[in-house]
């Protein structure tokens, strides 16, 4: 299947070095919304334009599939919710190197990194990014459009929320929620629950401060 990726940033980046092992998929460019991007190359593809040259690409390039490669959580779903209302079908990057053993399900528009670990009935929302060296435990559930920065570890039956980041290194005590609209700090250990719309950080976690609620205009 002939697919873009939507971004060519250091997210981009990411999603390119886990497709181009896939041999299901062929990437015929990147999609941008930066207009100075246009005409330009990045990693030796073309970019080709916005949103508005889907439409030409799926006539005459055959264009079916696509994904959204930004690392603003929402901005990701709105990208992947307006390439889905043009037509296209939103692809899985998964490097071949990442471990999954029998996980409940992996979203669409997933980006798990080299070396990322889903282990047995764990749940991977739409649009879930995973680094490097991430382990999501056994029955953990991420929910949609949250990233699991490199090398955060989950351990069993940990819950967190959609459009939650969770900082590199850090690790979240078994059993616990975090919830939607979270960000959790570089290194932090989390061994409570955490609410929605907050910043925590340290170790132990603590609260840093609130998070308005998430303006989700255009994500469907
Ligand atoms: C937690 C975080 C969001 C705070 O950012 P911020 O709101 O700009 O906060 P500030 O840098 O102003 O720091 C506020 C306080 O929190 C402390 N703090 C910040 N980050 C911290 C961390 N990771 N661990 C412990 N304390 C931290 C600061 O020392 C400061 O303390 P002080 O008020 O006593 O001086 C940010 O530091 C962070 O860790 N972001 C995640 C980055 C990441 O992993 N991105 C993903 C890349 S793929």
């Amino acid at each position: 299947m002939n697919i873009v990726i939507y971004g060519c940033g250091e997210n981009g980046c990411q999603a390119y070095h886990c497709l181009r092992h896939d041999s299901n998929v062929t990437m015929i460019g990147f999609l941008d919304g930066n207009p100075k991007t246009k005409g330009t190359e990045y990693l030796g593809l073309p970019v080709l334009g916005d949103f508005d040259e889907i439409a030409r690409l799926r006539r005459d390039a055959g264009l079916r599939g696509a994904i959204a490669a930004v690392g603003d959580n929402v901005a990701r779903a709105r990208i992947n919710t307006r390439l889905r209302h043009e037509g296209l079908q939103i692809v899985r990057a998964i490097h071949p190197q990442v471990m999954i053993e029998s996980p409940k399900s992996i979203g669409e528009g997933v980006i798990l990194e080299m070396g990322a670990a889903v282990h047995a009935l764990a749940e991977v929302g739409e649009g879930c990014f995973m680094g490097t060296a991430t382990i999501m435990a056994h029955h953990c559930k991420a929910g949609r459009y949250t990233t699991l920065s490199g090398g955060v570890s989950t351990g069993g039956g940990v819950t967190v929320g959609s459009f939650t980041l969770i900082g590199v290194g850090a690790n979240i005590h078994p059993h616990r929620n975090v919830g939607s609209n979270v960000i959790v700090g570089v290194g932090a250990s989390v061994i409570k629950d955490v609410p929605d719309n907050c910043v925590v950080a340290g170790v132990p976690a603590r609260h840093l401060r609130t998070l308005a609620a998430l303006d989700l205009t255009g994500v469907k």
